[in-house]
């Protein structure tokens, strides 16, 4: 299925065009470690591919943090923005996640320690949501909405920065207070969707459910199980998930797989199981970008899962003490296993996709 601006229902004038795109991100990609000299000579339509997904990869990425930049522009009141190039990243991500492209997952879980968090946040849990919108074979509307509302589910957040910020536990009443963002998102949404009351509504149906809970402990209206609508559920564990994962003012990232656990104990409770099925199965206990050791000593980052092999993924090597090919598949190596997952290293902390702000094109005078 490939994605295009076509299928939208809404009148968009276009936007951003792929070129634009890849070009615009070229300039910020890394090429991979290049392994050991040792190492077998990979063909070159392989190297080929691999670059091609790796710049792809870091170009939607880049896109989507630079929208984010505007959005979060704009919600501060700064300048006055038009959605409608965003339906143009929105193809960009579906057709790169569509072609299972594994280094845009990478991407999400690999830094857990980037800063300012939030715009890392709003893209890794739409990168997240999204890909597990496809694999729950979503419809192409529904994964509109379910990418609007997660790129907007958090924009109230700009309101409340001075708490989110806070390197402590807050206090009840600053709980409260933070609590508040999702009516300010709400707010941003209506401001920023008004052209668009098809849009509008629907996202607006989704984001409040964002931080409900179906035992009714969640916020701003306490909903129960009865009424909590599927997108805003999807959103809802995969943005646990994505908080968890990394590292915040007041505490350390945990890692993926305690996370995990932390989820499946929320199963019936928080949230609805089917949903935590999916996200389990999807991600598994060691996701794309999670940092493991082999029982051989290497170490390194998955890059890819196996379908219904969880404890069996495509592990990238980058520290080992012996030859061999750079990219391990553990269910092609009987003799190997994962030994333990990392908590995180330091050297690869920092994001190769550098977050901009005031985004491009911002007014000077403000
Ligand atoms: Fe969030």
């Amino acid at each position: 299925m490939k994605f295009s601006s076509l299928y939208n229902r809404d009148n968009d004038s276009g936007g951003t065009k792929s070129n634009d795109n890849v070009a615009r991100a070229s300039g910020e990609s890394k090429s991979l470690p290049s392994g050991r000299p040792s190492a077998p000579a990979k063909p070159s339509s392989f190297v080929c591919a691999e670059t091609a997904e790796k710049t792809a990869a870091h170009a939607v990425y880049a896109l989507l943090l630079d929208r984010v930049a505007q959005l979060l522009y704009a919600s501060a009141g700064k300048q006055p923005l038009s959605l409608n190039s965003h339906d143009a990243v929105f193809c960009e991500l579906m057709n790169v996640l569509s072609a299972g492209n594994p280094y845009l997952l990478v991407l999400t879980l690999k830094y857990p320690s980037v800063r300012p968090f939030l715009p890392y946040h709003i893209v890794n849990a739409v990168i997240l949501a999204c890909h597990l919108g496809m694999k729950l074979k979503l419809a192409e509307q529904d994964l509109k909405v379910l990418f609007f509302t997660t790129m907007l589910h958090d924009v109230g957040m700009t309101r409340v920065s001075h708490l989110a910020n806070e390197p402590r536990a807050l206090t009840t009443a600053e709980y409260e207070e933070i609590k508040t963002h999702v009516v300010y998102s709400m707010e941003v949404v209506k401001a920023l969707l008004a052209e668009n009351p098809w849009l509008m509504e629907s996202v607006l149906q989704e984001i409040i459910y964002v931080h409900e809970r179906i035992d009714g402990l969640g916020y701003p209206r306490g909903f129960t199980k009865e009424k909590i609508r599927t997108l805003g559920q999807i959103i809802a564990v995969t943005d646990t998930y994505e908080a968890m994962c990394h590292e915040r003012p007041w505490r350390k990232p945990l890692l993926p797989q305690d996370v995990t656990r932390h989820i499946i104990k929320g199963s019936g409770t928080q949230f609805r199981p089917d949903i935590v099925k999916s996200v389990t199965e999807t991600f598994t206990i060691f996701p794309p970008g999670s940092w493991v050791e082999l029982s051989s000593g290497d170490i390194g980052h998955v890059m890819d899962t196996n379908a219904g092999y969880l404890t069996r993924p495509k592990v990238f090597i980058t520290k080992s003490s012996t030859a061999g090919c750079s990219v391990i598949d553990l269910l092609g190596n009987p003799l190997l296993h994962i030994v333990r997952q990392l908590p995180y290293l330091e050297r690869n902390d920092a994001s190769p996709v550098a977050f901009k702000y005031p985004p491009a094109g911002a007014q000077q005078d403000v």
